[in-house]
């Protein structure tokens, strides 16, 4: 069953390889799907491909130090061509929720610099409407659990993000993440604004009207959506 889902993953990961040119700065997007994409895209870089990647996470920028993608940072580059990145939930409308893996905050940095971006996932993301998955919220470690107490009253059970030792889970930029159960999320637009006003969030998991492409990894293969 493990393997099935991680074929498919797979199927979409390398697929998205195929939209990169040469001369591109790609969007490394985070998680077990950007994985394949990223080793994929190591291979096409040895047949002679020439491209260098930003990426959104520490574990990403060691897969692609791994698979011999180039990096590059802000400070060297302002605008990519195309992003490529998982997603936890992808509805119709290509809105999505992001954060599973805690890199929320930057994927969403590199996704806003980039001219497109390409969403690549197993067909178990697709869903009808937002909510089943609990939105990852990126908040400041400072009062946490107040911010915690405020985001019960937007009629979600938050819940503060642990490690296996049962330690807060830290992000890369040395924040907290509540994963936020609601039983559906039907504004999803109206939700991230007023998530964004309170003190003490830095950033939601609410990843809207920015995706170009949905790549969908299946069983028998993938499905392109635009
Ligand atoms: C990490 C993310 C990932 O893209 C998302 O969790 C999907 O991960 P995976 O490809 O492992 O299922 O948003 O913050």
């Amino acid at each position: 069953m493990i393997y099935d889902v991680e074929e498919k993953k797979k199927k979409a990961g390398e697929k998205a390889v195929e939209y990169i040119e040469d001369g591109m700065t790609i969007g490394l997007g985070s998680g077990s799907t950007v994985y394949w994409m990223i080793k994929r895209l190591g291979e096409r870089i040895k047949q002679g491909l020439e491209v260098k990647g930003v990426p959104s996470s520490l574990r990403t920028e060691a897969w692609a130090r791994e698979f011999g993608v180039p990096l590059v940072y802000f400070s060297e580059v302002n605008r990519l061509d195309l992003a490529i990145d998982g997603a936890d939930e992808v509805d119709p409308d290509f809105q999505l929720i992001k954060g599973g893996g805690g890199s929320l905050l930057r994927e969403k940095l590199v996704a806003d610099a980039a001219k497109k971006l390409i969403i690549i996932v197993d067909e178990s993301k697709q869903v009808q409407k937002l909510g089943s998955f609990p939105l990852p919220v990126e908040i400041v470690r400072f009062g946490w659990e107040n911010t915690v107490r405020k985001l019960s009253t937007f009629g979600c059970n938050p819940t503060l993000r642990t490690t296996e030792d049962g330690e807060a889970f830290v992000t890369n930029n040395d924040n907290y993440i509540v994963d936020c159960f609601f039983d559906a999320i039907t504004e999803p637009e109206a939700l991230h604004r007023e998530l964004k006003l309170l003190l003490g969030v830095v950033e939601t998991g609410l990843f809207l009207n920015r995706t170009n492409k949905v790549i969908v990894g299946r069983k028998r293969g993938v499905d392109i959506l635009e």
